[in-house]
């Protein structure tokens, strides 16, 4: 039986930081689901397609070949490295609208089960612990406040403080509003406000879970 430890919480929280490393020491597969969101959003911009038109963003989403390689470090779509092109700010935003759409979000989720049925798996998202892993063995939800939020954001890219404060706002608002699949804090997550807390402390906390709940019959290295 394959373990899932789900990492649930807004953007810029810590939350791939915190899951590449959990990964790696668990000897888990690192997954990424909004790199997943991403690509189908690229490829809807290459293809000058609106990501808010329903239609095309559902067959976008089911033609998509999108594999995560190096553990989770590069993200190739339809065989092409898009690891950097996925992290401009207009794939940002057009990834929120992207994943409003119920059709792109069956057929994501459809790949992320897939990946996280056969392997031990630390996947990072919205939705992970409420609907792709309703049943995972843990699921933690990570925040951080909004002001620390934009700070790391505007320090990882380099970018105008506002400019960044304002995006984040709208992709936040755009996640936790939409109809399908929301980002919600489920009842049964440990809650995290990584804000003044250091990586190895997050790590620490969430290492503490996984040994409660993690036992007899599953095992991992
Ligand atoms: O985590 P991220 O910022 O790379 O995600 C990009 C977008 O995809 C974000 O606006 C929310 C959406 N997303 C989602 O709806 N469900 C997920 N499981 C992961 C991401």
């Amino acid at each position: 039986m394959a373990i899932v430890i789900a990492i649930d919480g807004p953007a810029a929280a810590g939350k791939s930081t915190i899951a590449r490393r959990l990964a790696a020491r668990l000897g888990f597969i690192y997954i990424d689901s909004g790199a997943m969101y991403r690509a189908v959003a690229l490829w809807a911009s290459r293809e000058k397609l609106d990501p808010s038109d329903r239609h095309h963003m559902e067959q976008l989403a089911l033609a998509a070949d999108i594999t995560l390689e190096d553990d989770g470090a590069r993200v190739l779509l339809n065989g092409e490295d898009v690891t950097d092109a996925i992290r401009a700010p207009e794939v940002s935003r057009a990834a929120s609208l992207v994943a409003t759409i119920p059709g792109v979000r069956r057929a994501l989720v459809e790949k992320q089960r897939a990946i996280g049925s056969q392997n031990n798996v630390v996947m990072e998202g919205r939705d992970i612990g409420s609907v792709v892993f309703p049943n995972a063995d843990v699921k933690v939800f990570l925040d951080a406040k909004t002001e620390e939020r934009v700070r790391r954001r505007a320090a990882e890219v380099n970018g105008n403080r506002e400019v960044i404060s304002q995006q984040l706002h709208e992709r936040d608002e755009r996640d936790r509003s939409r109809v399908e699949a929301p980002l919600t804090q489920q009842p049964d997550a440990l809650y995290l406000d990584s804000t003044g807390l250091s990586i190895d402390e997050v790590e620490e906390a969430i290492l503490r879970l996984v040994r409660a709940r993690i036992s007899n019959g599953k095992e991992y290295r």
